[in-house]
């Protein structure tokens, strides 16, 4: 870790909390007060038992669903702000999301799931082509521009997610279990993709994962329980070496 203190907050969350079924009785606090800071270019690692709140965490900075107490600023912007027309527009640019079930369209090739998002931001179809060539080209996806996500392996299909989400370049990009049922190869060789994206791009990343091996591809690893976030640890950690 090099100069964190220096640069700037991508992301700050204050007093973050998440209660599902609000005022009914079988409401769930999910989170309790989350404080949280990202800086531009950090790679973060969300770990914790299970229930203890990591996806929720991930779908309240992606917007996916409501908060019900706290801030988060993304790049400058309290989200709070944002009418709910600008906060789709705001989800779009800033925010890249990769799920574990990749979420591909099934009917468009891999070219086509890649430039999707930039065809929605209005880009002229041949640009949007050209790029999403190029990026796929960029994760070894080259001779696989015009498969479907069915006639790609799990691991290419990732690859494509990933694409996806980094074709818009976020502020942000988010993960759950990004590598989720991938075997230790194919994990690997992801992690060393994010590696290789984050610091190229000064991309930062948050990944939810279960693996202590995958979480040691990060600068951090945030550990939660019970709705919080109870310790913080800060690498470089053994994996580093092999990046
Ligand atoms: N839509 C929902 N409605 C009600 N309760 C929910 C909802 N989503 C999650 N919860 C509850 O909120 C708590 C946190 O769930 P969350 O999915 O964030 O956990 P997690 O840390 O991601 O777990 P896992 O590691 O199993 O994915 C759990 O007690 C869960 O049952
Ligand atoms: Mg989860």
């Amino acid at each position: 870790m090099t100069a964190t203190r220096n640069r700037e907050s991508i992301l700050v969350i204050s007093g973050l909390h998440k209660r599902y079924n609000e005022g009914k009785s079988n409401e769930v606090h999910a989170l309790r007060g989350v404080d949280l800071i990202v800086k531009r270019g950090d790679m973060m690692a969300i770990m914790g038992p299970s229930g203890c709140g990591k996806t929720t965490l991930l779908n309240m900075i992606g917007h996916l669903d409501r908060r019900s107490e706290g801030k988060i600023v993304i790049d400058n912007i309290d989200t709070a702000t944002l009418s709910d027309g600008k906060m789709t527009a705001f989800r779009r640019d800033k925010i890249g999301f990769i799920f574990q079930l990749f979420n591909l369209f099934p009917f468009l090739s891999a070219v086509e799931n890649v430039e999707t998002p930039l065809l929605l931001k209005g880009m002229k179809a041949g640009v949007a082509r050209e790029q999403a060539k190029m990026l796929l080209r960029e994760l070894g996806m080259g001779d696989r521009l015009y498969h479907l996500p069915s006639e790609l392996s799990g691991g290419q299909q990732q690859r494509v997610a990933i694409a996806r989400a980094l074709i818009t370049e976020p502020a942000i990009i988010l993960g759950d279990e990004p590598t989720g049922d991938l075997h230790s190869a194919t994990s690997a060789e992801i992690m060393k993709l994010f590696r290789r994206i984050n610091r190229i791009n000064q991309q930062t990343l948050v990944l939810v994962t279960h693996s202590r091996w995958i979480a040691e591809h990060c600068d951090y690893i945030v550990h939660m329980s019970d709705g919080k976030i109870s310790r913080l640890e800060q690498g470089p950690f053994k994996a580093e070496e092999e990046n």
